[in-house]
């Protein structure tokens, strides 16, 4: 669609979590002209939902080296050490930074931060608000100092396409504010530097602990606008997602690392617990290793879930350390004081994304992303827990600091944009089926014929779904059918490089490739969309 208006700017940040926050504020602290489009509320990504909290080396004895340990060991041979180097070294200034933004965290008896651990990590180091709600005060004190500062900002707006001008340099993007009519509500914000902070995709599956909005819209977009993805195939599933049921669909609650790491235990159906003797951290081992472990034992005992038994906090400990995942628990009829927890694997988090430089640059000049959207190597294979919170926060600075010193002062910056890519639609009926065809074949478990019949499956999709086809219904294309595009792209990025990697590593579990193979493996896998297809 054609915008009908558009606005000018330095700098457009696409999304609103904790590293596009941060860069809006970094920016605009930079005196750039900068304007934040969300596709709901501020308040309404996946930053709000994290429970655990935020790793950084900030406790006595703590070294940023030995975080930079713990995250290699976890990313399974395929981080970035120097962009982990400088998540980890930069991480804690970037925590006190965040601290006098307003966010404030849980303290000791001493006034010191409180640390708690989560899986692969060696050490305390966990940072953590409200108890077991991190998320929901960054985002508050965030959403709070936006407000103060006066950044424009452009709610229920869902960004459509990225504007180029004729050299192939980002020029803004197209979006669409919902409920101004299909076509009214098109418009653009032009700007030489456009950040994607847009989030994850796990919408793309049946059940995930990601909100709604989490539809991979910014992967969509950067695939179109030919960026080059990476690690598409390393999907995070938490290990400990409460059951609510094999039919339960969309956003599941969580129940965090940081309740195994204040001594929980996993217990398979007869009560026995079973990490112990498949890692010397046991429930603490890094998440893909837990994840494997409670989906085998769920394979031998023919079980839908398994049991998290933290009976022994008590109930103050529970009320006091973690509320929402108590208060989660009780609204689904179990209590977490006197009963075991079921839980399951259900997908969580994109290690992979829209491939970046150390300063956030994708391959598209002017086009930065940041957060889960991102692929800035340093999750690898598997992402270190509560280390997603912290690559927001450092790399939103780094890409803040590259647009002051070069994005919009370029010479020649266009005057009109072109609209060189065009946003397909989707029949929104389409998205359960999507979502069950990745769940089934594409999830926790994967081998080359189950990821053909995703593949199958999603081309059929492809040629059959679009918006031109939708029988007795009007062709008008809208944010549901935008949205069902983009997962359907994303799926299917997604399964192309699950395909490759005929291995397992990291999260990425191949049965019929049982082990890691570095020697044909240890490298990254590219995807870009070209007029040839992927
Ligand atoms: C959790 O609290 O378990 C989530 C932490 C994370 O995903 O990093």
């Amino acid at each position: 669609p054609a915008p009908g208006w558009a606005v000018e700017a330095d700098v457009v940040v696409v999304g609103s979590g904790v590293a596009g926050l941060t860069a809006a504020l970094r920016c605009t602290a930079a005196g750039l002209r900068t304007v934040v489009v969300t596709k709901a509320n501020l308040d309404d990504g996946s930053t709000r939902w994290a429970q655990g909290g935020i790793a950084a080396a900030l406790g006595e004895g703590d070294t940023p080296e030995q975080h930079l340990d713990d995250t290699l060991v976890a990313g399974a041979g395929l981080c970035d050490e120097r962009a982990v180097r400088a998540l980890v070294t930069e991480g804690p200034d970037a925590v006190r930074r965040l601290m006098a933004t307003g966010a404030d965290f849980d303290r000791t008896a001493d006034g010191t931060i409180a640390l708690t651990r989560e899986g692969g990590h060696h050490r305390r180091r966990i940072a953590h608000a409200g108890g077991d709600a991190t998320g929901a005060e960054i985002s508050r004190a965030l959403v709070e100092a936006i407000r103060e500062r006066g950044v424009r900002t452009v709610e229920h707006a869902l960004v459509l396409d990225l504007l180029t001008d004729a050299e192939g340099r980002t020029a803004g993007v197209t979006l669409h504010v919902m409920g101004e009519g299909q076509h009214d509500g098109v418009g653009a914000v032009h700007a030489p530097a456009v950040v994607l902070a847009t989030g994850g995709m796990g919408q793309v599956f049946s059940a995930t602990t990601n909100p709604a909005v989490s539809t991979g819209d910014g992967v969509a977009l950067a695939l179109r606008a030919g960026a080059e993805l990476s690690d598409l195939e390393f999907v995070q599933f938490h290990p400990t997602v409460l059951f609510l049921g094999a039919d339960s669909r969309g956003q599941q609650p969580l129940v965090s690392e940081a309740v195994r790491g204040e001594g929980a235990h996993l217990v398979d159906a007869d009560g026995v617990r079973f990490m112990a003797g498949q890692h010397e951290l046991a429930e603490l081992a890094p998440r893909d290793i837990v994840a494997k472990g409670i989906m085998r034992r769920m394979q031998e005992q023919g079980a839908r879930h398994m049991y998290l038994d933290a009976r022994h906090f008590g109930a103050e400990m529970w009320e006091h350390r973690f509320p929402t995942i108590l208060a989660a628990c009780r609204a689904h009829g179990i209590d977490p004081v006197t009963e075991p927890i079921p839980v399951a694997p259900a997908a969580h988090y994109a290690s992979g994304g829209i491939r970046t430089d150390l300063h956030g640059r994708t391959t598209v000049p002017g086009l930065y992303a940041c957060g889960e959207v991102a692929c800035t190597g340093v999750h690898g294979a598997n992402r270190l827990a509560s280390n997603s919170l912290l690559e927001g926060l450092v790399f939103a600075e780094r890409i803040a600091e590259d647009i002051a010193a070069h994005g919009p002062h370029r010479a020649g910056a266009p005057a009109a944009p072109s609209v060189p890519h065009v946003m397909p639609a989707v029949d929104p009926d389409r998205r359960a089926e999507i979502q069950r065809v990745m769940s089934t074949h594409a999830g926790v478990l994967r081998s080359a014929e189950s990821l053909r019949a995703a593949a199958e499956a999603l081309d059929e999709l492809s040629l059959d779904a679009t918006v031109a086809s939708l029988g007795d219904k009007p062709a008008v294309p809208g944010t549901e059918s935008w949205e069902t595009a983009n997962l359907l792209a994303v799926a299917q990025a997604l399964v192309a490089a699950a395909r490759e990697r005929e291995e397992t590593r990291g999260c990425h579990w191949r049965e019929d490739f049982p082990g890691r193979d570095d020697g044909t493996w240890q490298r990254h896998l590219i995807v870009r969309q070209t007029a040839g297809g992927l």
